[in-house]
């Protein structure tokens, strides 16, 4: 059985889906998007990470979360067992000509993006709703009164954030209190500045989710820091991929992964890192 923590009041796996690939530029259509989700929770993943913001710029909007709906309706497993997050602040934009990310933090927005997730997702509440990212145009708390805005009117169940420093941690924790219950921040062996947020988590009882737990799906800039993993993974005889997942979930339990796949086979792989045990002085080595 896949890893099982949990998340606020889920019962969820350690490692989850990150929906993200299936549906931003270079994905491998929807086809290819429906039978990785199935993969994957056939195996057991009961996480599935999207936002509004997963489709590809210029594109049609909110494909990531229409393609999530679409897999869990047309799968014939226990789909109440599924916790599925997204997350509203972020939209596709062109900035020179090409595909890039921008943010709209305000109440409005927030509060209309959480309605469309709703409605996309097919359900009347969502499971777990994140502020993607932090626009330094409006303040930050006033974004977060949003969220807690959206949660009263039952759009969502639990309420996240992504993105946050300590300080921001700290300004949503006193808007949300117990409402707030995880932050999703990047984190790997190729960004490790946020290691301060996720010790932080485990100290305030917030759940904390890497994202890009691998490194991202682009070429990462440092591959030499994945050294050490390739070298403990020969050890093992798996994939470095399942050691860098297994090196993040010992990190602590409040700690989750969310690793991205564009096919079947890497998220298979990736949800054995869940029965990976690596010893004291592997860990040590790892740092
Ligand atoms: N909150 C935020 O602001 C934010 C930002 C970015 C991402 N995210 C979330 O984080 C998720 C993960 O991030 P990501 O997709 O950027 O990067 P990632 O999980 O670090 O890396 C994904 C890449 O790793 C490869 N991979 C995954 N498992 C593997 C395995 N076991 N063996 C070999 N290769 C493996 C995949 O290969 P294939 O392509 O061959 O399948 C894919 O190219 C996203 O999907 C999204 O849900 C959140």
């Amino acid at each position: 059985m896949v890893l099982h923590r949990n998340l606020g009041p889920f019962d969820t796996t350690a490692i989850g889906l990150g929906e993200m690939p299936l549906t931003i530029e270079n994905n491998l259509g929807p086809k290819m998007g429906v039978e990785t989700i199935h993969a994957a929770l056939d195996a057991g993943c009961r996480q599935i990470d999207t936002a509004w913001a997963y489709y590809c710029s210029g594109g049609e909007e909110q494909t990531g979360e229409k393609l999530v709906r679409e897999a869990l309706a047309s799968w014939d497993g226990p789909r109440d067992e599924v916790l599925v997050a997204t997350k509203v602040g972020h939209f596709r934009n062109f900035t020179d000509g090409k595909p890039t990310w921008d943010v709209d933090g305000s109440p409005e927005n927030l509060i209309k993006r959480a309605k469309q997730s709703a409605f996309e997702l097919g359900v009347d509440m969502i499971d777990l709703l994140y502020f993607h990212r932090p626009d330094p145009k409006i303040p930050y708390g006033e974004s977060c009164e949003a969220m807690k805005e959206i949660r009263s009117m039952g759009i969502a169940r639990e309420i996240g954030i992504s993105n946050a420093s300590i300080e921001q941690i700290d300004i949503a924790r006193e808007i949300l209190g117990d409402s707030l219950i995880a932050v999703q921040n990047q984190f790997s062996p190729i960004y490790t500045e946020t290691a301060d947020t996720l010790d932080y988590c485990g100290k305030v009882g917030l759940s904390f989710v890497c994202w890009s737990p691998l490194g991202g799906f682009r070429k990462p800039k440092d591959e030499s820091k994945f050294d050490p993993f390739r070298e403990v993974a020969e050890a093992h005889g798996v994939s470095y991929q399942q050691v860098v997942l297994a090196w993040e979930l010992a990190k602590g339990s409040h700690v989750f992964v969310i690793p991205g796949a564009h096919r079947p086979a890497t998220i298979l792989d990736s949800l054995k890192a869940g029965d990976l045990e690596l010893t004291p002085e592997e860990l040590a080595k790892l740092g």
